[in-house]
């Protein structure tokens, strides 16, 4: 067994590392029946705010109530394990499409990555991967025995705790998006269609996912994840600046222990939107009961320097991109040969584990589709 130290923290200060900035190499929808639709925009969503009213027409709506709804939410059964199939799938598109394979040293989903990225200051949760080599470049998943076991306890520390329930407060994330989302770019949707959102059924089958390739320190990596919405439209070209918004509700803090959470949330917010290259995130603030008070824009790159001036919980940016390089080096550097490693950090411990569990194979990591396609290009 191989351990990385994560503390002390200071080790891992100063002035950032190299970085690229994430491009967008591939990207896929999940359709209204979660079916994968490969290099399709098909589940892009528009971000447009819920309080913008027409002229001559007097908005008063606010504040809209999030738990409205609630009994028709369709919700998707994700206990499944989905591995990395949908970025897999969408690479041999990709790959098969361009007739290049893509050479990188990480491929992953970039839930991991945020994991790792807030690795330093986030010592309650633990984590715990599964990563295989194939091909030169390590490809990681989240183990899913224990995304299913800390999902357990997660329920039972919120049914202690004397917030709203758990799905409800879920209700009020997804019924915020449903608010503040066009399915279709601004200049084609109708006045009815964008005043009718408070109304329309909340679902969360349809997913617009973004595959991207970025690099810390010496690493590079192509990470997918998941988008919430677009301002106005997303440009033709990948290295034009992205338009991206990641939407997000928090309770609005009255106490001093309130702002103390959403400056801690605040991290993983900004880890998960600088991961794609998300330039704005947008908080719904709530109140206890789910009623929707107002929103604000937030842009990602400043949140690590308003948290450095005034945040009540504090985070470095730069030590979570020093600590992300030298463990992603670390990574590529055990994770090399046959067979499957696990990557685990217990929560509250100082290191994270790396460890074989399988000397061959890859296990369910990678599809047979994609080893197919790898061994035929
Ligand atoms: P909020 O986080 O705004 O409350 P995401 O923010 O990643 O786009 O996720 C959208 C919504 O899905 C969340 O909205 C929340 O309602 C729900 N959600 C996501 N991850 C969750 C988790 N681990 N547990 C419970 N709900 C989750
Ligand atoms: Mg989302
Ligand atoms: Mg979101």
């Amino acid at each position: 067994m191989q351990r990385f130290l994560v503390e002390p923290v200071e080790q891992f200060a100063g002035a950032n590392t190299r970085i690229k900035k994430p491009t967008e190499l591939a990207y896929f929808s999940y359709d209204s029946e979660h079916k994968l639709k490969p290099l399709d925009n098909e589940s892009l969503r528009y971000y447009y705010p819920p309080f913008f009213s027409f002229p001559g027409h007097q908005d008063n709506r606010f504040p809209f109530e999030l738990s409205k709804g609630y009994d028709t939410f369709r919700q998707r059964d994700d206990s499944g394990d989905e591995h990395l199939d949908g970025l897999l799938d969408t690479l041999v598109e990709a790959e098969t499409r361009n007739g290049k394979k893509t050479e990188v040293d990480i491929v992953t989903w970039r839930g991991m990555m945020t994991r790792i990225l807030t690795a330093p200051y986030e010592l309650e949760d633990g984590f715990e991967m599964n990563a295989t080599c194939f091909q030169g470049t390590v490809f990681i998943e989240e183990n899913h025995a224990y995304k299913t076991a800390s999902k357990e306890a997660q329920k039972a520390r919120f049914s202690r705790n004397r917030g709203p329930p758990q799905d409800m407060a879920m209700y009020w994330g997804y019924k915020f998006e449903t608010l503040s989302l066009l399915n279709k770019p601004w200049g084609e949707t109708s006045r009815e269609e964008i005043e009718g959102r408070e109304d329309e059924v909340v679902d969360n089958y349809a997913q617009y996912c973004s595959i991207c390739r970025t690099e810390i320190g010496g690493t590079s990596m192509v990470i997918g994840g998941e988008v919430d919405g677009v301002l106005g439209y997303k440009p033709d070209d990948p290295q034009a600046p992205a338009r991206w918004v990641e939407l997000k509700t928090s309770k609005q803090p009255e106490h001093e222990r309130d702002r103390w959470v959403l400056d801690k949330k605040l991290l993983k917010f900004w880890a998960q939107s600088f991961l794609l290259n998300v330039p704005k995130i947008v908080i719904g603030f709530r109140s206890r009961d789910g009623k929707l008070l107002n929103i604000e824009e937030l842009s990602t790159q400043q949140i690590p320097s308003r948290i450095q001036r005034e945040g009540t919980y504090k985070w470095n940016g730069n030590t979570c991109i020093n600590f992300t390089s030298q463990f992603l080096a670390f990574l590529k550097h055990t994770i090399v040969g046959e067979g499957i490693w696990r990557i685990r950090r217990e929560a509250k411990s100082a290191a994270i584990e790396v460890f074989k569990v399988e000397e061959s194979g890859t296990g369910k990591i990678l599809t047979q589709n994609f080893i197919d396609h790898r061994n035929s290009m």
